[in-house]
């Protein structure tokens, strides 16, 4: 591999493709962003060289391919939220079924061989098993989910019929940030419960509510397996790695296999943050799955993956230390705290 191979990174300006972006260069690559700045921040895009446009127009992605050709394309540009999706849904199924069938009739028009996708655990909406391997049945509950497995299929079939190779990662829950780099959590509207704890942590928000207490989990709330966001971009340079040896198109799981229910997240959040964070009981989601935590030893025999930050200590005192930095870079300029809703990650 040569130092400036480029590598198309849709959704590049977000919260995990910058992540990436940051580690694929530092592998040696150059990532191309390609982005709509929807929800993602051109302040994050440091890597390489910035593409403003949409995955789902043709000719743009031709000109891009055209200009940079890229020995590989990293797929994350999509929306993020699956409550959205459940109000939304063509919102979901436009940007990721018909946003990845642009993408990989582009990416089979310019011969690129490989593609590494960022799809997610909601492909096997509630599972009667844990921990979730590969071969648990997919049954997506939600639109987000659905539109994830959608996509997953197409690169499946179009990259069978057009020589391009792609392993679709399937994240868990994605957390943690590279503050020492500027990088971090910050979704518009927030949803995720680690940046949530934290903004009640620092005070730009009263409380946070915890969807269940009588879930059939010790405790009662949700169990989760979050995996820290630089873990999983250094699974996408070890997949991309594993196709340019000769790897097979497949999924993999990203998760820990370690269970955290929210109340201990709670509480690691009160302990780093020195604070008590208020939070309320709220009724049960409609398909929001009590339990959560992946089989994800594929990722490791396969593509060597050792996710070795992903402690809950960790994951949140690096979410924490970026949180209280963009809160003190706010009362820098604005003179409150923590910006205001609608406020674009930087
Ligand atoms: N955050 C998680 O816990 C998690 C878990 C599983 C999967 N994922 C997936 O990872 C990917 C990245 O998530 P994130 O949390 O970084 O979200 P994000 O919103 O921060 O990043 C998504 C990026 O894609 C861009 N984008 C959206 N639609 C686009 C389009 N049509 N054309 C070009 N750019 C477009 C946005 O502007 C944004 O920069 C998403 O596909 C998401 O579904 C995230």
């Amino acid at each position: 591999m040569t130092t400036n191979d480029r590598v198309l990174v849709t959704g590049g300006a977000g919260y995990i493709g910058s992540h990436v972006s940051r580690r694929l260069a530092a592998d040696g690559y150059r990532p191309v962003t390609v982005d709509n700045l929807r929800t993602g921040g051109r302040s994050v895009v440091r890597w390489g060289p910035f593409e403003l446009g949409d995955i789902g127009d043709a000719r743009f992605l031709d000109e891009v391919m055209a200009r940079y050709a890229p020995v590989a394309a990293v797929h994350l540009a999509g929306s993020a939220y699956v409550g959205e999706s459940l109000h939304e849904p063509a919102k979901y199924y436009r940007n990721k079924v018909v946003g990845t069938l642009s993408l990989m009739e582009a990416l089979g028009r310019h011969d690129v061989p490989h593609l590494v996708l960022s799809s997610s655990c909601s492909v096997y909406g509630v599972p009667a098993e844990l921990p979730i391997t590969e071969d648990t049945p997919l049954a997506p509950v939600s639109p987000y989910g659905a539109s994830k497995a959608m996509a997953e299929r197409i690169i499946a079939d179009i990259g069978a019929s057009t020589g391009t190779r792609a392993v679709s990662l399937r994240y868990f829950n994605a957390a943690g940030a590279e503050p020492d780099e500027g990088l971090g959590e910050r979704h518009d509207p927030e949803t995720h419960i680690v940046p949530l704890l934290l903004e009640v942590a620092l005070g730009s928000r009263p409380s946070v509510d915890l969807f269940g207490d009588r879930h059939p989990t010790p405790g009662g709330t949700c169990i989760r397996d979050f995996v820290h966001v630089s873990d999983l971009a250094d699974a996408h340079v070890l997949a991309l790695r594993y196709l340019e040896n000769g790897g097979q198109s497949r999924a993999l799981n990203l998760g820990t296999g370690r269970s955290t229910s929210l109340l201990e997240l709670v509480r690691a959040v009160d302990a780093i943050t020195s604070s008590t964070v208020q939070t309320r009981t709220a009724s049960p989601r409609p398909g929001d799955p009590p339990a959560l935590v992946a089989g994800s030893e594929l990722a490791r025999s396969i593509l060597g993956w050792q996710p070795t930050r992903s402690s809950i200590d960790r994951i949140v005192g690096d979410a924490y230390r970026r949180h209280r930095s963009v809160a003190h870079e706010h009362v820098a300029r604005e003179g409150t705290t923590g910006p205001p809703p609608g406020t674009r990650r930087g």
